[in-house]
C-alpha cells in the first residue's frame, strides 16, 4: 500500500516516516502506527489557527527521495503539503484535509560557500540561523532576518519570498537568491542550482518559485548570495508623539544615515504594552513614560568611528526640532539585543494573550496608522473591545521602512463573529489605496481566494494557468493560495 511504498524510498523509515496508519508488512524497517496526537505538531500552524487531519508525514534525507515521493504520488493522484518550519502566518504549511506532509527539515546540509563571492549553497531544510551562524564564521551575515530565524527553514523563506527586518537594506530574496534545484510535481528534478550573479538565457524560471509558497513545486535546495557581515552596528529606538513625527523621523535619519541604515521599523504603545505584559522573556521599557509611538532604527557600516558620528548628527537634529520625544541608542551587545526585543516579540506576546488575526499590508505609510485606529474604532462602536470582551488589543507596528504595516487584533478566540468585523472590509481598505492585502506573508489558505483585491483577472487568470500547466491535477498544497485551488 501507500504507507509500504513510502517506507521502501526513504532510506530511513524508521524515524522519517510517521503515520497512524497500520500496515500488514512485517518488515523491521516499517515504523509502528503512532498516536494522531503525534502529528498535532506537523497538522496545526503556529498561530494554532489552522488544523489538517493528515495520518502520514514523510521526512525525506535527499532531492531523489523527495524526487520519487512526488512521482508516486503523482503517478497515484495523492495530494502533498510541503513543510519547512511550519512558522508560516497564513495556514500554508499544514494540511487542509488528510494531504501528506513532507516536511524538509531532515534535508539540511551545507553543500557550499565561497568565501569570495559570498555565495551560499544549501538544502532547502537548513534553518535559517543556523546558516547565518555557519557563514558569520567567515565574515558573512545571511541577507533576510526574521523574529523565527531560529525555526524556519531557507526552503520556507524562499517558498514565502519572505520579507523582514532588513529588507529595506539588503532587499527581496528575488534579487538575493541566484538559483534554486525543484522537484516538480510530476517528480522531474528541475536543477537551477546557478551561482551565476548575471545570467540572461531565457526566462529567469527560479522567480516563478520564489514566493509559489509550495504549489507548484518542492524547492530542495537553494543558492544565494550573502553579504559581508558589518564591522559596526548600531541600534537606537526613538518615543515618537505622533504618527506624523514617524514619517518625519524616517526623512531625517535617511538624511543622515541612507546609506548605513539596515532597518527602519515602528509599533504603536499598544504593542509595547503587550510585550510588556506577555512575552516570555522579561522585557524592560526604556522610556520614563509611556509614549504613542516607537521607531527602531539599526545602522551597519564598515568603520565605527564613522557611523558614531552621523549617529551623533542625527540624534541632535531630531532632538531640537522636537521630531522625537526621548530616544535610547545601544551602549553594548546586550542593550542592542534588548532593544531589537521590544520589536522582535510583538508576535509572540500577541500569541500569549490570545488568538491573532494577522493582516500584513503594503500601503501608503501615511495612510497607515489611519487603518488601525479606524480597526479599533469598528470594535469600539460594537462594543467588543477591552477587558471582558471578545476583543482584547488591537496593535499596529511593522516594516514602515518597507511601507509594510503589521495589524494583529488579539481576540478571545478564532470567532467569525469578530472576523465579520474586519473582513472584507480591511481588504477593500487597502483595495481603495492600491496596497496589497499581503506585503509578506503569502497568502497560504488564508488570502488565495482574496487575491483579486490586489492583483487584476488577467494576472490571476495567468497565475491559474501556470499551476495548471505545472500541476494540472492541483496535488500540489491543494485548497490555497488561488481560487480555482480551494475547489
Ligand atoms: P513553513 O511555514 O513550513 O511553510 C510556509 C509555506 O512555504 C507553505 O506554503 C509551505 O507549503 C511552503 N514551503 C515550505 N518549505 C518549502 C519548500 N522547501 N519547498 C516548497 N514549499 C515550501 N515572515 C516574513 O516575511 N517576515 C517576517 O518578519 C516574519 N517574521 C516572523 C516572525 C515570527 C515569530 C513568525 C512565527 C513568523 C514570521 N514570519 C515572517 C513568517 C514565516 O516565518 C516566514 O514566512 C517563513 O519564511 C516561513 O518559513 P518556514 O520554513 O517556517 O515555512
Ligand atoms: C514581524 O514583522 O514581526 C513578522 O512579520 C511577524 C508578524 O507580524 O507576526
Ligand atoms: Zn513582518
Amino acid at each position: 500500500d501507500d504507507i509500504e511504498h513510502f517506507a521502501s524510498i526513504l532510506s530511513t523509515p524508521e524515524t522519517s516516516l510517521l503515520t497512524t496508519l497500520a500496515t500488514s508488512s512485517t518488515s523491521s524497517r516499517m515504523p509502528k502506527p503512532v498516536d494522531a496526537s503525534e502529528l498535532d505538531v506537523f497538522n496545526k500552524d503556529w498561530m494554532n489557527k489552522y488544523h489538517g487531519r493528515s495520518a502520514c508525514v514523510l521526512k525525506p534525507k535527499s532531492t531523489k527521495e523527495v524526487s520519487e515521493i512526488m512521482r508516486y504520488c503523482h503517478q497515484r493522484k495523492l495530494a502533498i503539503v510541503p513543510q519547512g518550519g511550519n512558522t508560516g502566518l497564513v495556514g500554508g504549511g499544514v494540511p487542509v484535509r488528510d494531504e501528506v506532509i513532507v516536511n524538509l527539515g531532515s534535508l539540511n546540509n551545507i553543500r557550499s560557500f565561497d568565501e569570495v563571492s559570498g555565495t551560499l549553497v544549501a538544502d532547502a531544510g537548513c534553518i535559517l540561523e543556523a546558516l547565518d551562524n555557519h557563514i558569520a564564521e567567515k565574515g558573512y551575515m545571511m541577507p533576510l532576518d526574521l523574529g523565527a530565524k531560529g525555526s524556519c527553514q531557507i526552503g520556507g523563506n524562499v517558498a514565502t519570498n519572505a520579507g523582514g527586518l532588513r529588507f529595506l537594506r539588503y532587499g527581496s530574496l528575488h534579487g538575493n537568491v541566484l538559483g534554486l534545484e525543484v522537484v516538480l510535481p510530476n517528480g522531474d528534478i528541475l536543477d537551477g542550482l546557478s551561482t551565476l550573479r548575471k545570467d540572461n538565457t531565457g526566462f529567469d524560471l527560479k522567480q516563478l518559485f520564489i514566493g509559489s509558497e509550495g504549489t507548484i513545486g518542492l524547492i530542495t535546495a537553494v543558492s544565494i548570495v550573502t553579504p559581508r557581515r558589518p564591522a559596526a552596528v548600531n541600534v537606537a529606538v526613538f518615543a515618537v508623539d505622533s504618527f506624523e513625527a514617524v514619517q518625519q523621523v524616517f526623512s531625517t535619519v535617511k538624511r543622515h544615515c541612507g546609506e548605513i541604515l539596515s532597518a527602519f521599523e515602528f509599533f504603536d504603545s499598544q504593542s509595547l504594552n503587550m510585550v510588556k505584559s506577555h512575552a516570555t522573556a522579561s522585557i524592560k521599557d526604556p522610556f520614563q513614560e509611556r509614549h504613542p509611538f516607537y521607531v527602531l532604527i539599526e545602522t551597519s557600516g564598515s568603520r565605527k568611528e564613522h557611523d558614531d558620528e552621523k549617529l551623533t548628527e542625527l540624534l541632535e537634529e531630531l532632538m531640537e526640532s522636537s521630531q522625537i520625544t526621548d530616544g535610547v541608542l545601544a551602549q553594548d551587545e546586550t542593550q542592542l539585543q534588548s532593544l531589537w526585543a521590544l520589536r522582535e516579540s510583538i508576535p509572540e506576546a500577541c500569541g500569549k494573550l490570545g488568538s491573532v488575526f494577522k493582516y500584513d499590508l503594503s500601503m501608503p505609510v501615511p495612510k497607515m496608522n489611519e487603518l488601525v485606529e479606524d480597526m479599533r474604532g469598528r470594535f469600539k462602536e460594537r462594543d467588543m473591545l477591552g477587558k471582558g470582551k471578545p476583543v482584547k488589543e488591537v496593535v499596529g507596528y511593522g516594516h514602515i521602512g518597507d511601507g509594510n504595516l503589521h495589524i494583529n487584533i488579539v481576540a478571545e478566540s478564532y470567532a467569525p463573529e469578530i472576523e465579520s468585523v474586519i473582513e472584507p472590509y480591511i481588504y477593500e481598505w487597502v483595495s481603495r489605496e492600491k496596497g496589497s492585502i499581503s506585503a509578506e506573508h503569502g497568502l497560504g489558505r488564508m488570502k488565495g481566494q482574496k487575491i483579486g483585491y490586489s492583483k487584476s483577472q488577467t494576472s490571476v487568470a495567468l497565475m491559474e494557468d501556470l499551476k495548471k500547466l505545472l500541476d494540472p491535477d492541483n496535488l500540489l498544497n491543494p485548497y490555497k493560495y488561488l481560487p480555482s485551488s480551494y475547489r
